[in-house]
This record gives C-alpha cells, sequence and structure tokens, in this order.
C-alpha cells in the first residue's frame, strides 16, 4: 500500500473500481465528496426516488414491480382493470423513457397516465387493509445493499427524503415489511385517502408525478425545517424528473447526484446525472 494516500483517497480508489460507474468529472466528484465529509453528517441529508432507485429495476432477468404494479398484480384489483392499467403502462411508460421528447412534451402526457391510473384504483374499492398482504406476495426488491444503506443513515440521524410519484401506503409498507422504516425517513409520495369503513375514496393532496418532483410538495412539510440547515444532498434517482429533487433546499453548499441508469438510457441522459 502507498503510505502517502490519505484514508479519503483510498476510500474514493475504491469507488474507481466499480466498473459500471461512471462520472462525469471525477475530479469534480472527489471534490465534492471531500467538501462533504470535511463538513460532517450534521450537515448532510439524502434525497431519493423510491421505484427503480431504491428498488431493484430486475431480478433474475424479470422486472421487478413498481409501487403501482404492487397493487396492479394483486387481487385487490379486478382482472378487467389489470388489463386496463396494463395498457396505460404500455401506452405511457415508453414515452416516460423516450428521450428524444423534452419535458415540456412528455410532461402533459405523464399527468394523463397518472390521473387515469388513479381513476382505475379509486374505482376498485380497494381496502387499506388489503394493502399489507398486495406488498407481503409481490415481488417487490430492495437494491443490493439496501440494509446498509437505511441503518447507516438511520445511526448518523442523516435525514433520508424519499421523494415518489409512486403511491406512499405502498412505498411505506415495503420498507416496514424489510424493517429499515427508520426513525429518519420521510416520505413525500401520493398517499391514499380512505373512507371510515377503510375503502380507497381518492388520493389526498396535490398529485406527485415524475415530472413535478420539487419545492412545491417539499415546502409544504414540517422535514423542510430540517432541509434548511442540511446543506449537503446526496440525491439518487433514475429519472430526469428526479433531478429537481433537491430544488427547494436553500443555500446548497454540494450536491452529488447518482443516477440509477435502468433502461433504454441515453447518453444525454447518463450525462445529466454523472456529477
Ligand atoms: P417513482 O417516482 O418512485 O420512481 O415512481 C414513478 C414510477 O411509477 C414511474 O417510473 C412510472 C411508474 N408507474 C407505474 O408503474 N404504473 C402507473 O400506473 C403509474 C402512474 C406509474
Ligand atoms: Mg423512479
Amino acid at each position: 500500500e502507498n503510505p502517502q494516500l490519505t484514508p479519503f483517497e483510498i476510500f474514493f480508489k475504491e469507488i474507481e473500481k466499480f466498473s459500471k460507474l461512471h462520472m462525469k468529472d471525477r475530479d469534480r466528484v472527489q471534490e465534492i465528496l471531500q467538501s462533504m465529509q470535511k463538513a460532517g453528517s450534521k450537515t448532510l441529508q439524502v434525497i431519493s426516488d423510491f421505484d427503480m432507485t431504491l428498488t431493484r429495476f430486475e431480478y433474475n432477468g424479470k422486472r421487478c414491480p413498481t409501487c403501482h404494479n404492487i397493487l396492479e398484480r394483486s387481487d385487490a384489483i379486478s382482472s378487467d382493470c389489470k388489463k386496463k392499467l396494463q395498457e396505460l403502462l404500455d401506452k405511457y411508460y415508453p414515452i416516460e423513457i423516450d428521450s428524444t421528447l423534452s419535458v415540456e412534451e412528455k410532461l402533459p402526457l405523464m399527468v394523463e397516465w397518472w390521473t387515469k391510473a388513479h381513476e382505475l384504483l379509486v374505482n376498485q374499492k380497494i381496502k387499506k387493509a388489503g394493502l399489507a398482504k398486495a406488498v407481503k406476495d409481490s415481488e417487490a426488491k430492495l437494491r443490493d445493499g439496501y440494509q446498509y444503506f437505511f441503518d447507516h443513515l438511520n445511526e448518523h440521524s442523516i435525514p433520508l427524503l424519499i421523494f415518489s410519484a409512486g403511491i406512499g401506503d405502498i412505498l411505506e409498507e415495503v420498507i416496514r415489511q424489510t424493517e429499515v422504516f427508520h426513525p429518519n425517513v420521510k416520505v413525500i409520495s401520493n398517499y391514499m385517502d380512505f373512507d371510515e369503513s377503510g375503502v380507497l375514496k381518492a388520493f389526498k393532496g396535490e398529485l406527485i408525478h415524475i415530472y413535478n418532483k420539487k419545492e412545491g410538495a417539499l415546502l409544504n412539510t414540517g422535514h423542510f425545517q430540517e432541509l434548511r440547515t442540511r446543506t449537503n444532498v446526496l440525491l439518487l434517482g433514475d429519472s430526469l424528473g428526479d433531478l429537481n429533487m433537491a430544488d427547494g433546499v436553500q443555500d446548497m453548499e454540494n450536491i452529488l447526484k447518482i443516477g440509477f441508469l435502468n433502461d433504454k438510457v441515453s447518453k444525454k441522459h447518463a450525462r445529466s446525472y454523472a456529477h
């Protein structure tokens, strides 16, 4: 071993060994990490997307489900509704990942997708009591290393904000069942609204879709106070819309964006993340 290397340099060399890791500007990444390390864990927060970022994209060659998929595939949904949701996915998912379309072109179509899907779900009279089973029976899988990631952040009291256009109730159930829903975890997502008898009647609040994950939703939460003092951000996402998730953070000192490049990702998409 080279005695001149500092612990940070040794750590950075380890990171660089991952063959699937791409850095747009290696020196800049090094600078950011060093600066964050110096500032310490009290200034750090992690903001992460959920579906296909904290959860796996595929396992044994098979696609893993999103929050919506978990519900869709459960017995809480009729086969007719399953068919309609699948048709929506077949129509809109290719648009979501189409790198030739601009955000402006995609935005209204994504709102259309989410609105139609939520309408279909509300018509299904889904019972709150059945959600845990839907998740238990599903093939949802958190990414390798999730246990260390969640536990370590909690041990150091580093806030983890999960910002998801999925379904909050399902997402929470996934992390509860994997026993990583620690007190440092806050979730901003689409939450279900149930009537007195525990039947889904609507979704709460403003719809969160993949292109409005920014300050609007953030500012309205108590979590925001904490965010203000956490000026170093580790951002994890998979879609281009996830890049805006930290827009509500003021006086940002450093942000390191990590993108999980899952499906038909363009060079441009990859470049937007790798810094
Ligand atoms: P995320 O913000 O946690 O990644 O969640 C958004 C994902 O949900 C996005 O990749 C598309 C997916 N989705 C479905 O799988 N089915 C649906 O019906 C809808 C509206 C979204
Ligand atoms: Mg995602």
